[in-house]
């Protein structure tokens, strides 16, 4: 009996100690599946109802995309007994808010979506951004699946891991690493979209090529335009090639640092740095795609000045930017405002605004120092910007 207690002492005396300094280490694997296809209607529907089969389901979109694909896409999936609620959300940058975010988390509730039970967005990036979202939060979070419908969804937007929601006076500020369970890709939703949202889809292909695929960079010479007219209609060897490059290399740039843990150093933050405040400043009225595509001419423009790039290719990737008719400049683009953006890059890239500028076709290079870029340079280059936008 005393060696039972002697020893039982002994182990809690021991547990005691050791668990003053427990350490936790547990891993969660990051598995999602990017689907293209290349069909109609019937084939989109086909496809998520093998993935809703059995599942409680809520679809989320947006007014325009309702009336578009939303209805008739809930419809055939209820008509072949899918359990499956349409929820119509009204969302605009400016309301890419978390009360937005909220009101989905209601709908699920009513509509009886538990642990198992699974959202699905239909949308363009703000869309997705909202329900990312909510999936996260509701039950600390829930399987969902994404159906990007602008060109920004199907190339960026929607096959990443990442959902957000601006608040107070930042954009992005409250967001997620919540990987999705499955994402369609499907270009069709291609071609009821404007020329502006085609062109600003255009602004993150070209952010992807720059710095990652200097043969996406000439397809996208050869073709970029042909496509905006045609909004992918045909669907030719270089839309699927030009699509397909730009998901691959997106994804195999994401892949290595998907929870944005192992370095600050991301080339997919090219064209990004500014653009938050563009977009902020602006009050949204400049979209992400056309904030992105000016921040993409300016890191081009610096690029040049730092000596990174030849005035030759400086001025082709400006060309081709007027040529797609993207924006490169604004003249709410000022030193200031620049400055403002560096600082509140540091704040999220480990104290360096890891600038991210062109080098070679492909290729990029990391400014780590904020006091490289000063006013001088930055006016100068504006100035450059608004020259070549005349
Ligand atoms: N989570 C991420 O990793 C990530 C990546 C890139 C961008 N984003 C976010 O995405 C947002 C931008 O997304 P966006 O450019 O898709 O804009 P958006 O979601 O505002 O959609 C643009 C407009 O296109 C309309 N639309 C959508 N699909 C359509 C279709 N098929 N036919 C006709 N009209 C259609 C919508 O009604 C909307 O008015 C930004 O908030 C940005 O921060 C997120
Ligand atoms: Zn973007």
């Amino acid at each position: 009996m005393g060696t039972m207690f002697i020893s039982y002492l002994h182990h809690s005396t021991d547990l005691l100690y050791r668990a003053k300094a427990l350490s936790v280490r547990a891993q969660k694997e990051t598995k999602y599946k990017i689907r293209i296809t290349y069909g109609g209607q019937n084939q989109i529907t086909s496809i998520l109802k093998g993935w809703l089969a059995g599942q409680k389901a809520m679809l989320v979109t947006t007014p325009t995309v309702n009336n578009l694909y939303g209805k008739a896409i809930a419809k055939a999936l209820q008509n072949a007994g899918i359990d499956l609620s349409l929820k119509e959300l009204d969302c605009t940058e400016e309301s890419k808010t978390l009360s937005q975010a909220e009101r989905v988390c209601a709908w699920a509730q009513e509509v009886g979506i538990d642990r198992k039970g699974v959202l699905v967005s239909l949308g363009g990036g703000v869309c997705m951004d909202i329900v990312t979202v909510a999936a996260s939060l509701i039950h600390r979070g829930i399987k969902y699946l994404r159906v990007p419908t602008t060109l920004i969804g199907l190339v960026d937007a929607g096959i990443g891991i990442k959902g957000a929601v601006n608040f107070g006076n930042a954009k992005n500020y409250l967001g997620c690493y919540s990987p999705p369970s499955k994402v369609l890709i499907a270009p069709l939703f291609l071609r009821t979209l404007s020329e502006e949202r085609l062109r600003e889809g255009f602004a993150e292909i070209l952010k992807i090529a720059l710095v990652r695929d200097g043969a996406l960079f000439e397809l996208i010479e050869n073709d970029g335009l042909a496509l905006i007219d045609s909004r992918f209609e045909d669907l030719s060897v270089s839309a699927k090639l030009i699509l397909q490059y730009s998901i691959f290399t997106m994804i195999d740039e994401l892949k290595s640092n998907i929870y944005e843990d192992q370095t600050y150093e991301r080339s997919v933050d090219f064209g990004h740095t500014f653009s938050p405040t563009i977009e902020v400043e602006t009050q949204y009225k400049l979209s992400h795609g056309q904030a992105v595509s000016i921040d993409i001419a300016l890191s081009t423009v610096l690029a040049h000045h730092f000596g990174l790039i030849q005035i030759e290719y400086r001025d082709r990737i400006l060309s081709l930017m007027k040529r797609l008719g993207l924006p490169i400049y604004t003249r709410k683009l000022t030193a200031t405002l620049c400055k403002k953006s560096l600082l509140r890059a540091s704040s999220y890239r480990g104290g360096h605004p890891n600038l991210v500028l062109p080098t070679d076709k492909g290729k990029s290079y990391f400014v780590k120092d904020a006091a490289l870029i000063d006013d001088e340079i930055l006016d100068e280059s504006i100035r450059v910007l608004a020259e070549v936008d005349e």
